[in-house]
């Protein structure tokens, strides 16, 4: 029989996630479940390169992660929904890896020298966060991947990976697949102010937010400022609503659109359209979300038994690995 292709996605544990994470990555990881085997992390080791000094929130970030995965619909029926840490293998092919990667393939990676320029009052001069491109590595390798979705922030990560599993097939043994970057489309998600959605602007949807929530926030939406009454003609393209009608209302875009120029329907009732179709996907995620908080000991039950089926894949991956390096 053909083997299912093998997936490997992570994302650091920063708490709850918004719509622009959504539409950004996670979206793109529940649709792979259905044709890949998928293996998903939640990257706590990862984030402790950055946020090493400030460990407090760690548990409950990763908990508020993991709902918004679940409640979303990732499933851990068709994926494996994993933690990191949890999985000791990651650190044993992490040192191996390091070995015989050369640390100038670090150093010269841009998300590096990017990171150690924006987080200048951070002390992150340090030999972890040096390594997080080779920690990713061992990420995915240990899982032999096929394929990683990752935004394009994330494509000198893959190429380093692509590196480090070309190197170690060379040197040793043909063992590990050289990963393919899935780019997701880049849609860019706007903030209620217009600028890009994030935590830090203040203008964010919660993908946990609840129907009230969405509708609120969209009467919150800025739109074209030319558009002062009723029939004045609207331009879509500037507008934050119509962005969101393009993401979420793609059946009904060239009526809107049409409508809009022509005065023939309002801002409010354009908003009116979009909260609608915001209700109808994210209703469900929030009722599954209820749900989890109902029952939060499914919440252990699903990562103890994600962990132990990473474990076990990254265990038969880690014994070639050792065999191979005469350990
Ligand atoms: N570095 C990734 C990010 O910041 C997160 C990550 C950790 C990851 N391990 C991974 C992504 C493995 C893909 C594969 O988004």
């Amino acid at each position: 029989m053909h083997q299912k292709s093998i997936i490997l996605s992570g994302m650091r544990p920063s708490g709850w996630l918004h719509l622009g994470n959504y539409i950004g990555a996670l979206q793109n990881w529940i649709r792979l479940q259905d044709d890949y085997r998928c293996f998903y992390c939640i990257a706590d080791w990862h984030a402790l390169t950055t946020e090493y000094a400030a460990t407090e929130d760690l548990q409950e970030n990763i908990r508020e992660m993991l709902i918004d995965w679940l409640s979303a619909g990732l499933d851990p029926a068709r994926a494996v929904i994993f933690r990191q840490s949890a999985v000791l293998e990651h650190a044993e092919l992490f040192l191996l890896l390091a070995m015989f990667t050369p640390i100038a393939w670090l150093e010269r990676c841009p998300t590096f020298k990017e990171q150690l320029r924006q987080l200048k009052g951070k002390e992150i001069n340090t030999y972890g966060f040096l390594g997080y491109p080779l920690l990713q590595a061992a990420d995915i390798l240990a899982y032999r991947a096929d394929a990683v979705p990752v935004g394009e922030d994330q494509s000198p990560h893959i190429e380093i990976t692509r590196e480090v599993a070309r190197r170690f097939n060379h040197l040793y043994a043909p063992v590990f697949p050289e990963p393919q970057a899935l780019f997701s489309e880049a849609t860019l998600v706007p903030g209620l102010d217009g600028r890009k959605m994030s935590k830090s602007y203040d203008n964010y949807i919660a993908l946990s937010a609840e129907p009230a929530q969405l509708k609120q926030s969209v009467r919150l939406m800025v739109t074209d400022p030319a558009r002062v009454r009723r029939k004045d003609p609207g331009h879509p393209e500037v507008c934050t609503v119509f962005a969101f009608q393009r993401i979420f209302n793609s059946g009904g875009l060239a009526e809107i659109d049409a409508e809009c120029r022509r005065a023939g329907i309002g801002c409010v009732q354009c908003k009116d359209l979009l909260a609608a179709r915001l209700v109808e996907h994210f209703g469900p995620f929030y009722e599954r979300r209820q749900e989890f908080l109902r029952h939060p000991g499914r919440l252990d039950e699903i990562l103890e038994d994600g962990n132990s089926r990473a474990r076990k894949a990254a265990r038969a991956t880690l014994e070639k690995v050792r065999e191979i390096m005469g350990l």
